[in-house]
């Protein structure tokens, strides 16, 4: 209660209409990343959860980051899909760190070349390897990743250019009455009007699993998909066998949806030997999995967000200059700051 009138007065004071307040995704809305910097996957569904199975109440959704209209008639290009890619991505990372890039490969921060750490920079390295389905093994972080994903791409939204974009009055008015001299003052403004606006998305679900890797064989997989062995190839397996890894990750899926992880889990498995474990690879050769994946998967990921900094709601091209480069000082900052 106490919180709802807190946020009634934030936004009286410098919202005119509330239909401009959203917590959706909408494209050409500002956000303000410092305001959960570090933590940003609480507030985006970029990771399967760490919970126990139980059953949500309200469906997964996407995105649920406060955001604010800045622009009154800014348009946008969408595109939408409705299946599983027939591809596998197959993504070698050299350590952890660089598995941390290449799973946030598809998310834009304008302003830092880290977007991971905005997404999970305050969790604890144990945490975040529990939601990648692997494990800590206490072992020297020297060697080496593979990132296998199936990705169901639904809907993709782009805005269109800027150029004649009329920005919405109550902001052209702030941005007007901003000193950007005063660091005080531009970081209320960022607090109020946010730092970045969304400027493309994509949504939908993917599965993925994360093989830990010896280095030697690591280094001759690497050879081999430089030199072009195809992703659809029966060789692949043989990459993917108990001998070249020293772990085997869970299967997870995106959406963070325990019922179709525990499907994946009983359903994707590879026998090897008197074993068996989990394996993606399952799907590559089996079209009736791959169907019936592609049926239950829904699609309350995020796979992709592209942010750009509110620069462009200035008329003033020397104040937005200024703006963007205090925003991008911060992110700087904050990034020390974590992790
Ligand atoms: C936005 O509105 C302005 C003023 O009405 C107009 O000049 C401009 O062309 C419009 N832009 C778009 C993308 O519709
Ligand atoms: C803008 O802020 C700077 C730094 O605080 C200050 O020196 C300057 O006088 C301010 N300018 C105006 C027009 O208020
Ligand atoms: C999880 O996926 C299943 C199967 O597609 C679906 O029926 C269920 O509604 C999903 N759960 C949530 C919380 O979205």
């Amino acid at each position: 209660m106490l919180f709802c009138l807190i946020l009634l007065f934030i936004f009286n004071v410098c919202v005119s209409e509330k239909s401009d307040l959203g917590f959706g995704l909408n494209i050409g809305n500002a956000i303000d990343v410092f305001a959960n910097y570090g933590d940003l996957s609480q507030v985006t569904q970029v990771v399967s959860g760490e919970y126990e199975e139980e059953e949500k109440e309200e469906p997964i959704v996407p995105f649920s980051e406060k955001n604010i209209r800045v622009f009154a008639n800014a348009t946008s290009t969408e595109n939408e899909w409705e299946s599983l890619s027939a591809n596998m991505d197959i993504l070698l990372c050299e350590n952890f760190e660089d598995l941390l890039d290449k799973y946030f490969s598809n998310f834009e921060i304008e302003g830092t070349d880290k977007p991971w750490k905005a997404f999970m920079g305050d969790w604890i390295i144990d945490e975040i390897m529990r939601t990648l389905g692997i494990i800590y093994d206490g072992k020297p972080d020297n060697c080496c990743y593979v990132l296998v994903r199936l990705t169901k791409k639904h809907k993709s939204e782009k805005l269109d250019d800027l150029q004649d974009v009329v920005v919405k009055d109550y902001v052209k008015r702030a941005t007007e009455n901003l000193n950007v001299s005063d660091p005080s003052e531009v970081r209320r403004f960022m607090k109020s009007y946010g730092t970045h606006y969304i400027d493309s998305y994509v949504t939908g679900n993917f599965i993925y699993q994360v093989f830990k890797y010896k280095r030697p064989w690591y280094n001759a997989f690497k050879a081999k998909i430089r030199s072009g062995l195809q992703t659809g190839s029966s060789n692949l397996r043989f990459y993917f066998s108990s001998y070249f890894l020293t772990q085997v990750g869970d299967i997870r899926i995106a959406s963070g949806n325990k019922t179709i992880e525990s499907w994946a889990r009983q359903n994707l498995r590879d026998s090897q030997y008197l074993y068996s474990r989990p394996s993606l690879l399952r799907l590559h050769y089996s079209p009736m999995l791959a169907y019936k994946l592609n049926h239950l998967l829904d699609n309350g990921a995020l796979l992709g967000l592209g942010l750009k900094t509110l620069r462009p709601l200035f008329k003033d091209r020397r104040k937005g200059d200024m703006y963007a480069e205090i925003v991008e000082n911060d992110l700087q900052l904050w990034e020390v700051n974590v992790a």
